[in-house]
């Protein structure tokens, strides 16, 4: 019995000297399977019958006390390990920031193109993307084996030779040409939409080309419709885009729904005009192609070509992009690494 007490007394010393504070290592020691107090307990078999009692108690007692020390060791080793246990997180600390999304930079290109035309009176106009033959090729004078029909790759719709992927967004000006000739014109005309929109050809995907990119549409039909109001338009445009410096310039083309065509290049904002890789040593980059809508496609829908007339032009989105953002790579576009997306912040 003694020796027991003087053993208990020993352990208690010990704990209260005690210099660790690691709760685990020290719960390990006293209260573990293999800790003093375990062992200590067992020695009750060795105590005689009549001093069992007390023997006990003191026991029982010194186990407490040992429960305690490491109740409060943990709570002091929680204040010493902050990043290990919950007591010691600091409630005062601003929160992480949430990662916020940015628009993609043909989305920022294309409000911004939809906001300079609205400002000259413009509507958005929208249609499918599933097109058939008639409003993609056959309305816009483009009818069945015409040559100019190779010029777009199309992708067709395996269930319906008739559908296909809309290969630009001349469609939708064909549809909005309809529903004013329906009409006959009343209420509907002028015509003065621009149409955005995803478009599909059959390219393979490289640094200039891909399967699928955006173009924006312009569409003004009303009477005496001049060229002049189409390069008035456009140079309001290219202006409002790119700043005031910038130079423009007209070539002769050939679209089968416009006559005349043209395509318009604008002095290239790489180098100045100079001649670099991106304007091919040229000065001049292309960004659209345009002309006044051919009698054949006004009168395709419903629109009397006699009394009306007007404009049409197209554009490139991602050309646009490419430009304004001095980008080289299509593919980044629709690659969607975000390294490359959240550089664009703000509007254009
Ligand atoms: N649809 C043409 C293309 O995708 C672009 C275009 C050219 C549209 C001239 C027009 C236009 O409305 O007048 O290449």
């Amino acid at each position: 019995m003694e020796q027991l007490l003087n053993q208990i007394k020993e352990l208690k010393e010990k704990i209260i000297t005690n210099v660790e504070n690691d709760a685990e290592a020290f719960r390990i020691k006293y209260l573990g399977t293999k800790g003093f107090v375990k062992a200590i307990m067992g020695e009750m078999k060795n105590v005689a019958t009549e001093n069992k009692k007390e023997a006990g108690q003191r026991l029982n007692e010194f186990k407490l006390f040992v429960e305690e020390k490491y109740e409060q060791l943990k709570l002091s080793s929680g204040n010493n390990s902050p990043l290990t246990t919950h007591h010691s997180q600091d409630l005062t600390l601003p929160a992480d920031d949430l990662p916020l999304g940015s628009r993609h930079p043909i989305s920022l290109v294309k409000n911004k193109i939809i906001s300079i035309f609205q400002r000259l009176g413009f509507a958005v106009a929208e249609g499918p993307e599933v097109e058939d033959d008639f409003h993609n090729f056959t309305a816009l004078n483009l009818p069945e084996n015409h040559p100019a029909r190779d010029m777009q790759d199309t992708f067709y719709i395996a269930q319906n030779p008739d559908w296909l992927l809309r290969t630009h967004t001349s469609s939708v000006q064909v549809r909005e040409m309809q529903k004013a000739g329906m009409k006959n014109g009343q209420g509907k005309l002028p015509i003065r939409i621009i149409c955005p929109g995803r478009v599909y050809r059959n390219e393979t995907i490289s640094a200039r080309a891909h399967c699928f990119f955006h173009q924006v549409e312009g569409l003004y039909i009303a009477e005496n419709v001049s060229f002049a109001d189409l390069k008035q338009t456009l140079y309001f445009f290219v202006q409002e885009m790119f700043g005031k410096d910038v130079k423009v310039r007209f070539r002769p083309s050939y679209f089968p729904f416009t006559e005349p065509s043209a395509e318009m290049d604008i002095s290239c904002l790489i180098c100045g005009g100079e001649g670099c890789s991106v304007c091919k040593k040229t000065g001049w980059v292309e960004i659209l192609g345009c002309g006044m809508v051919h009698p054949n496609v006004l009168d395709n829908c419903g629109i009397d070509s006699n009394k009306y007339n007007g404009f049409a032009f197209g554009m490139g989105i991602e050309r646009i992009a490419m430009l304004k953002y001095q980008i080289k790579d299509l593919r980044l576009f629709s690659e969607n690494d975000v390294r490359f997306l959240k550089q664009f912040t703000g509007a254009v």
